[in-house]
């Protein structure tokens, strides 16, 4: 009986904090415990942060609206950055001694753009922190004014990669149409000395983000480059074949793209 009342007074813990509709793991994880585990609304929100950075949850279109607020303040916080030099950390650590560099000119790395060089929080924060559907002509209004700020591990990886003599491949799911604009905000940022930048053309948008960046990888591999590595913040840019020898993720919960 008394456990009964414990489970009866934390459910209605939970209904007091949780008022959004969508709290589907929870509901999931109260059925299958059946058990009066007590969970706070940011372990629900971690939870579903972790599914994310794991690829159970995919396709999202948007932060569930009762996990923005605990999802901006890890996007723009303290625990994103060590989390990111994290990763950075283990690409120098392969670099330094699992890579067999054969300085030739062919050896090539591959980053992202968006969320891997330069942060499009400063956007998301003004846009819900992804609880917002998204809006292009907004996201790409918003790029061409160069305002996306240096991630600074990344700055300090891709200095290092190029001084390396590591080709610098830069593939991203931006259109063509910003070229200029994202080289300036790359130049801005620190981000310089790349060997080549692919953006989306028109008719790469009939391919998925993962196919087109797959094509990309498959061009470069037949003009003879070794693919060492790709540092990105999605799981369209590092899968898919043919890929690199090692892939690196950071994390990013504000938005999926497939
Ligand atoms: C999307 O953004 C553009 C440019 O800021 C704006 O004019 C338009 O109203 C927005 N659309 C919606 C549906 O919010």
């Amino acid at each position: 009986m008394a456990r009964c009342i414990a489970f009866f007074l934390a459910a209605m813990c939970l209904v007091s904090v949780i008022t959004a509709a969508d709290w589907n793991i929870m509901n999931q994880r109260m059925k299958s415990t059946k058990s009066s585990l007590e969970i706070t609304l940011k372990n629900y929100c971690e939870s579903w942060r972790m599914n994310v950075e794991l690829n159970n949850i995919k396709d999202f279109t948007v932060v569930p609206s009762e996990c923005t607020s605990y999802i901006g303040k890890y996007m723009g916080g303290t625990q994103f950055t060590v989390d990111a030099e994290a990763t950075i950390h283990e690409c120098t650590l392969y670099l330094n001694t699992l890579c067999d560099l054969k300085k030739d000119g062919k050896d090539a790395w591959i980053f992202d753009i968006d969320d891997t060089l330069l942060s499009t929080v400063p956007y998301y924060k003004k846009h819900g922190y992804g609880g917002e559907t998204l809006n292009v002509t907004g996201l790409e209004e918003w790029m061409t004014k160069g305002k996306g700020t240096a991630m600074g591990s990344s700055l300090t990886l891709f200095n290092d990669i190029k001084n390396r003599g590591i080709q610098i491949i830069l593939i991203s799911s931006r259109k063509e149409h910003l070229r200029s604009a994202t080289i300036d905000n790359l130049v801005d940022a620190g981000f310089y000395g790349w060997k080549s930048l692919y953006l989306r053309s028109d008719e790469d948008g009939f391919k998925t983000v993962q196919q087109y960046k797959a094509s990309v990888r498959s061009e470069l591999i037949n003009n003879g480059y070794r693919l060492w590595g790709i540092l990105g913040d999605q799981w369209s840019s590092i899968r898919g074949l043919p890929t690199a020898r090692r892939t690196f993720k950071l994390p990013n919960s504000l938005y999926y793209v497939a």
